[in-house]
């Protein structure tokens, strides 16, 4: 099998409702996508990603009033937030409800739930009378694809149809979101600023997202979106060693270290916005790049570059 890359939403419709997978865009990272109530589709993209089962996957919907359908009790608090940013680069984890198949959410008790801002997927999602389970559509570990081509290169050979949407413009994956006791939980930092949350949710904000406490997430795990080369984050100690500097790649925030080679700069008018768009495809090109380390620096710890360098520092984890 190899994909066929373009934008033809009733070809797309018939894949899926046939049961098999379509790689989707959405503003935060291209998915992988099966219906989600269809426990043998739903399969299929387990498969095709090497992705553990007891990974729960995140499933997609058109508007707020299939959330109702799928999940049981939605927080009033999670409500306002849905109202208020979806579509967009949110997701809530919540009680499912019966229809959703126990391969989804790997027997848990709660559906991860979104609405993608991204007018070809809503489109579609529209047309269809399910919702799409959707993992990134990468290999499972590796870094989240932002473009058709990302996921041609990938999963060409394991999937019948990509659908184009052109590059994701968050290019972060979404902010995830749950409620316990009251307070609103964030499970992982994502493409929706977690001050955007602030001004709406005065509560009490909690950040939960390492694995320890939450051994079936391990999209949460500190190694993960890891690119194949060797990453080490640069501190104004580190000693670079000018031998290897041939055969070393440098991820920079927004200028460049003079004399260097092999430089990928995320944004030279240093917006985070912009560093969030480029940033996996950057950590793709070092991967084709002839050297044998990258150095990154991490961005200013504030706004999206929270999120941002989130991913870098898993990218950079050792286990
Ligand atoms: O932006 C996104 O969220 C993208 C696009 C395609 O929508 N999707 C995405 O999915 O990033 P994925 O599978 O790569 O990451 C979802 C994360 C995983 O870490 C998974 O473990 C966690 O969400 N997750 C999903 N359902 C869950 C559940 N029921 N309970 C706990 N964690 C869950
Ligand atoms: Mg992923």
């Amino acid at each position: 099998m190899t994909a066929e890359i373009g934008i033809d939403l009733i070809k797309a419709k018939n894949i899926l409702e046939n049961g098999d997978l379509v790689a989707i865009p959405t503003e935060t990272v291209y998915g992988l996508a099966a219906n989600a109530l269809d426990p043998l589709a739903v399969s299929k993209i387990y498969a095709a990603k090497n992705r553990p089962s007891f990974d729960p996957l995140i499933i997609h919907v058109g508007n707020i009033e299939d959330f109702q359908k799928y999940t049981v009790d939605f927080p009033a608090q999670l409500l306002e937030l849905a109202h208020k940013f979806c579509p967009g680069p949110i997701t809530f984890l919540v009680k499912k409800s019966e229809i959703i198949p126990e391969i989804t959410t790997s027997g848990l008790e709660k559906v991860a739930i979104r609405i993608p801002k991204h007018p070809l997927t809503l489109e579609l999602l529209n047309k269809l009378d399910f919702p799409l389970a959707a993992p990134s559509a990468n290999p499972f570990g590796y870094v989240s694809p932002t473009t058709a081509s990302h996921v041609y290169e990938q999963l060409g050979e394991r999937i019948p149809y990509i659908l184009d949407g052109g590059p994701c413009n968050v290019g972060l994956e979404s902010t995830i979101v749950g409620c316990e006791n009251e307070n609103l939980i964030i499970y992982r930092k994502g493409g929706l600023d977690l001050d955007e949350i602030r001004k709406v949710f005065l509560g009490e904000i909690l950040i939960k997202d390492h694995s320890s406490s939450n051994p079936q997430a391990p999209g949460m795990l500190s190694k993960h979106y890891s690119p194949k080369k060797r990453i080490e984050i640069l501190e104004s100690t580190t000693k670079i060693d000018l031998i290897e500097i041939k055969s070393t790649g440098f991820l920079r925030f927004n200028s460049r270290i003079d004399g260097f080679g092999n430089q990928i700069i995320l944004s030279e008018k240093s917006d985070l916005n912009e560093a969030a768009f480029r940033l996996f495809d950057a950590l793709r090109q070092f991967d084709k790049m002839d050297i044998q380390k990258v150095f990154i620096e991490l961005v200013p710890e504030k706004g999206l570059g929270i999120a941002i360098n989130d991913r870098l520092r898993r990218a950079a984890a050792k286990s």
